[in-house]
């Protein structure tokens, strides 16, 4: 967060620094009187109590006063700073409706009709307006680098400040929810995978296209189990199949993300394995995990051959 990217976060960092040097000032200026003071005047063994005193004026407004001017040192520049933040998205901005789950994170841009999960994409160079929801308790939404953390309350519609990624710093940026939300909450994380305009639309299509039909058996095998055995579908949808369940998080197109399990590890066959044969393990408390153990206690009981079919037709979701 020290490092940061774009306006948004260059603002908060800017009142970050101006409030910690007005508190790093109070703290030596107090500190160092105190220790004069106790140094000074301690008591040595021949001293006997001294003169009692009962108020002074003047003392009195000097420590009033004293204390006005820090507050506002601090309050002018948080007071703009928020005002600034809070300024209405403009007409070009891209919207983006965050609703944060024990612990996933859903995005949904409805104006490209298309709901995703953990891994984000935006452009670089457009403004970006953020709503922000909670499915179930308080979540806090941060990118550290480019925006503070703002809370997802439930029942309630947040806004993020309107922020845009610089054209010249795209790439992958790391969120991590920042509000103890139960077990998994340190493992509450996703990707913003911030790009040139043109590679951001040709990811727009790809995600609005329903998934691919299966080729290889295994492939086959796997999205039978996914849609048949009353398991994957209740939770998660993979448009284009049988799988409408919107509990979990949308699979549709899950090969393609770099990550799993909301960028807990590499998306690679060997983590989704480890997934599969037992998802508490990986991520303790969480609802897959919690809500097949409600039939099937404790992890899915799939045989290494199903987890290898579902490892494959997963795989094969671009
Ligand atoms: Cu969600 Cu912590």
């Amino acid at each position: 967060m020290f490092d940061s990217v774009g306006d948004v976060a260059r603002k908060q960092q800017t009142l970050f620094m101006w409030i910690l040097w007005a508190a790093v000032l109070v703290f030596i200026v107090v500190e160092g009187v105190l220790i004069y003071v106790v140094m000074k005047f301690r008591r040595r063994p021949q001293d006997r109590i001294p003169r009692q005193v009962h108020g002074n004026r003047n003392l009195e407004i000097a420590w009033t006063i004293a204390p006005i001017i820090v507050l506002a040192v601090v309050a002018v520049p948080t007071i703009s700073t928020l005002i600034d933040l809070a300024a209405p998205a403009p007409e070009d901005a891209l919207h983006i409706r965050v609703i944060g789950h024990q612990w996933w994170w859903e995005f949904v841009y409805p104006d490209q009709d298309l709901i995703i999960a953990n891994e984000v994409h935006i452009p670089v160079g457009r403004p970006i307006s953020m709503t922000l929801e909670s499915a179930d308790v308080i979540h806090s939404f941060w990118i550290p680098k480019i925006v503070g953390k703002v809370d997802m309350i439930p029942n309630r519609i947040n806004k993020l400040p309107t922020f845009i990624v610089p054209e010249e710093a795209p790439g992958i940026y790391f969120g991590q929810c920042a509000e103890l939300c139960g077990t998994a909450h340190a493992l509450m994380k996703f990707r913003v995978t911030a790009q040139s305009d043109g590679d951001f639309q040709n990811w727009i299509e790809n995600q609005k296209t329903p998934s691919e039909v299966p080729i290889t058996d295994p492939e086959r095998i796997g999205h039978d189990l996914f849609n048949g055995q009353g398991l994957c579908l209740t939770c998660h949808t993979v448009r284009g199949t049988t799988a409408q369940g919107k509990i979990g998080p949308d699979l549709t197109h899950f090969g393609s993300r770099s990550t799993l399990g909301a960028a807990l590890l590499p998306n690679t066959s060997e983590h989704l394995t480890q997934w599969l044969e037992d998802p508490e393990d990986l991520k303790p408390g969480n609802i897959m995990a919690r809500d097949a153990a409600i039939y099937i206690d404790p992890n899915l009981r799939l045989d290494s051959e199903e987890i290898e079919s579902l490892v494959s037709y997963l795989k094969s979701l671009k």
